[in-house]
């Protein structure tokens, strides 16, 4: 399958202020400085063609009946559904994942949720056979508190996510970041392929993954 969680180019209400560096958009004051990353600037259209480009490519690799998983913000959904089905892929449903720890705002609606958005390569078996797997709609996870990067999802919530795809298959991110995905695969017995742009998380995630494995 692929599970990703791409730089969601969001973080801001007005073009400016999207186009500030992820440091500024999504950390608060107060909260441990991570290090930057690159491709969080796009605007609208820009991001659009740029999911639907690599989502095309994955869509090449995956076999059918695979599924994509992806996330994004509230801002980004009608983007990365589009893009999905621009890709090829037929788009399934929509997975919130509700952070039971979220700070409320003044004078508005929490922002708790973020969205796993599901496609599939094609058809997939929808029969209610034996050994069917029978998933829930959203899953509730807080979001790290001990993080080394500052967008780093639960790993728990992977693990929850890849429940979709057989048991010991191969796991595709392409946006790794600290390699949450990574050490859902190892321990889940899945076999993992990662990609990461900046050396420094490229090194956090190879780390994490490593550590999970020395835990046995
Ligand atoms: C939102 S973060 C992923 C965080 C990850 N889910 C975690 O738990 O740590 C997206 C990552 O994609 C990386 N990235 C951005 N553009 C990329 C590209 N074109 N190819 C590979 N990685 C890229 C960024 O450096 C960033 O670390």
């Amino acid at each position: 399958m692929l599970l990703t969680d791409p730089p969601y180019c969001s973080g801001g209400l007005t073009r400016t202020e999207r186009k500030a560096p992820p440091s500024r958009k999504y950390q608060q004051d107060g909260y441990a400085k991570f290090a930057d990353f690159p491709g969080d600037a796009r605007d609208e259209r820009s991001f659009l063609r740029w999911c639907a480009l690599w989502m095309s490519e994955c869509w090449r690799i995956l076999p059918p009946g695979s599924s994509a998983v992806v996330f994004s913000d509230w801002r980004q959904l009608a983007n990365t559904c589009d893009a999905l089905q621009i890709a090829g892929f037929v788009f399934r449903g929509i997975v919130p994942w509700i952070k039971t720890a979220a700070r409320p705002q003044p004078n508005s609606f929490k922002a708790d949720c973020e969205f796993a958005v599901w496609a599939t390569k094609g058809e997939i078996d929808r029969k209610p056979t034996p050994g069917a797997k029978y998933l829930p709609g959203h899953y509730e996870h807080a979001a790290p508190r001990e993080r080394e990067h500052m967008n780093q999802k639960p790993v728990a919530l992977m693990r929850d996510l890849m429940a979709i795809a057989p048991e010991g298959g191969v796991v595709l991110d392409p946006f790794m970041g600290s390699g949450s995905t990574g050490v859902a695969c190892a321990e889940t017995g899945r076999s993992f392929v990662g990609v990461e742009m900046t050396e420094h998380y490229y090194s956090v995630a190879r780390a994490r993954i490593a550590e999970t494995y020395a835990r046995g």
